[in-house]
């Protein structure tokens, strides 16, 4: 079966001014479709680059990145952008929910956002398994960290997308919020097959996922 996500020697430099920073030194990476892998490695050693690169958000400096059988550096910047709308949930540390929009709102401008028509069936079935059903009239400010996390995921997994993204989701959390927000991730993994591709430095978080990718200075040091 091909994978739905593959990498072929990845390569990642900033340059800031002279100095060039070279955060993926060749990154070779197999994703099949309904596993949740975790990576983990020291701060620095180039985790969110290859998250942001897997979504389309940054180029790579050099290789290949194949996401369900599409090569994104043969896109166009539209094309990519589509992409990423339709195929690509993203979870960050920070919530990134809109102040002013209710719970309810954030969510459904995730399917406005990608044209899709709001699909009540999906919205409930979401918001039930992450908990939130009855707290969709609030806003942000008035839902803990855990709340806020569980609405930016429903968001993230409304319109259905291939792979789900996270950055370190729960690394503004507390460990009781942060088990719930893990056994979320693993229900929906278990239950939809949902694809997880999530980074965390937390061993405890690493070990919900089905597979622990190791990296270290710009490269995989183990799987
Ligand atoms: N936009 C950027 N400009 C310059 N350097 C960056 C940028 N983003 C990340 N880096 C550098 O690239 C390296 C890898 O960073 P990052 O991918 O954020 O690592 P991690 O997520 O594992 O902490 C680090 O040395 C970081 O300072
Ligand atoms: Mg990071």
């Amino acid at each position: 079966m091909e994978p739905l996500i593959a990498t072929q020697d990845l390569k990642k430099v900033y340059r800031v001014g002279k100095v060039e920073v070279h955060a993926l030194r060749g990154v070779d990476l197999v994703v099949q479709e309904g596993e949740f892998v975790a990576v983990v490695g020291p701060s620095g050693c180039g985790k969110s680059t290859l998250l942001h690169i897997l979504g389309g958000l940054t180029p790579p400096t050099s290789g290949r990145v194949l996401v369900d059988g599409n090569d994104f550096m043969a896109m166009s910047d539209a094309e990519r952008t589509r992409f990423r709308r339709h195929k690509i949930g993203f979870v960050f540390q920070r919530y990134n929910l809109l102040p002013t929009l209710t719970a309810r709102d954030n969510i459904r401008i995730a399917q406005h956002i990608q044209g899709n028509g709001f699909n009540p069936h999906r919205f409930a079935m979401v918001t039930e398994m992450l908990g939130i059903a009855d707290k969709l009239n609030r806003k942000p400010y008035a839902l803990s960290g855990g709340e806020q996390q569980r609405v930016a995921i429903a968001r993230a997994i409304i319109c259905e997308p291939k792979i789900l993204l996270a950055d370190e989701p729960t690394g503004n959390l507390d460990s009781e919020n942060s088990q719930i927000v893990l056994n979320m991730l693993r229900t929906l993994n278990r239950t939809f097959r949902q694809t997880i591709l999530m980074i965390t430095h937390n061993p405890e978080a690493a070990a919900v996922a089905d597979r622990i990718v190791r990296m270290r200075d710009g490269r995989i040091v183990g799987s």
